[in-house]
């Protein structure tokens, strides 16, 4: 290992130089082969690059969380503004029709809960041929940095990304923040590039201060997590600044369900992710589509 002593805190990112993308349209891929390529594709828009998550693998360490009660009556209000359904195999198989015509990104470890003082012990739940079998677009895998269960997590996320090479499957490393740890740009530089030079293909993180940096420093594309619940508006706002600043979309999931309004939200948060617009053009969106409801 490097000695760590006098190693300066990096501060050179050319934030005004694109990265290289070859010739491709999901950063840090164009050298992969042809069923990544795909399966990136089925995430990531083409046109835009970028892609609307919507998670709602909560109930994996959470049980059935406030707006989630009844996946099967949610989840078609939302297809017309998702790309991607990010779920446990569970939800998935029981609630969620395979004919939905969306990319999935599913939840492969777990192993924790909500009666648990330290969240940061997980397994791989779900194998290899079982993400085959339900024609996942990625598997996501949540990494402890910094925490007790760092390194198993990071076991974890090296075991998928192993087996997901050898099948052609992205897997994409979730950025959780322990108890002990604050939410800071230094601690999001440091965890998305670990997980990035671990391999993961895409990487799922919170937003923050210099998130621009953190973008440039980070070689796959970073999809932003929504967090707790915030009004509408301010959740739109953290959504156009997440792609403002170089994010490749949004993987939300208390802001959207658990708005009075999910569909409407879901649409409000694609007109920032696909369309270019900002967060005052989206809630006034927003706020047409509740009012043509009512
Ligand atoms: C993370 O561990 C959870 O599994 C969720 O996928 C994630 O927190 C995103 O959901 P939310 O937008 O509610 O934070």
């Amino acid at each position: 290992m490097a000695d760590l002593d006098n190693f300066k805190i990096a501060k050179n990112y050319h934030l005004d130089v694109p990265f290289e993308m070859g010739n491709f349209h999901v950063k840090g891929s164009a050298h992969l082969d042809w069923g990544m390529k795909k399966r990136l594709s089925n995430l990531f828009d083409p046109k835009s690059g970028n892609t609307v998550m919507f998670a709602f693998d909560h109930g994996y360490f959470m049980g059935s969380v406030s707006g989630l009660e009844r996946l099967d009556i949610l989840i078609p209000q939302l297809l017309d503004s998702v790309d991607v359904l990010m779920g446990t195999r569970g939800a998935l198989r029981t609630s969620v029709a395979p004919a939905c015509g969306k990319s999935i990104a599913l939840r492969t470890t777990s192993g924790s809960s909500m009666l648990n003082d330290d969240l940061s012990h997980e397994i791989i739940a779900v194998d290899i041929q079982d993400a085959v079998r339900m024609n996942a677009d990625c598997m996501a895998v949540q990494t402890f940095i910094g925490a007790d269960g760092q390194l198993s997590s990071l076991d974890n996320l090296s075991r998928t990304i192993n087996e997901g090479l050898r099948y052609s499957i992205p897997t994409m490393g979730v950025i959780a923040v322990g108890k002990q740890l604050e939410r800071t740009d230094r601690f999001f530089k440091l965890a998305t590039r670990i997980v990035a030079e671990l391999g993961a293909n895409l990487i799922k993180t919170y937003y923050c201060d210099n998130f621009e940096e953190i973008v440039a420093a980070c070689p796959v594309p970073i999809v932003v997590a929504g967090g707790k619940k915030l009004p509408e508006q301010e959740a739109l706002t953290l959504a156009y600044q997440s792609i403002r600043d170089g994010a490749h979309g949004l993987d939300m999931g208390r802001n959207i369900f658990q708005s009075q309004y999910p569909a409407q939200m879901a649409a409000a948060i694609r007109k920032i992710v696909h369309e270019k617009a900002t967060d005052k053009e989206a809630y006034e969106f927003y706020l047409d589509a509740i009012h043509a409801k009512e």
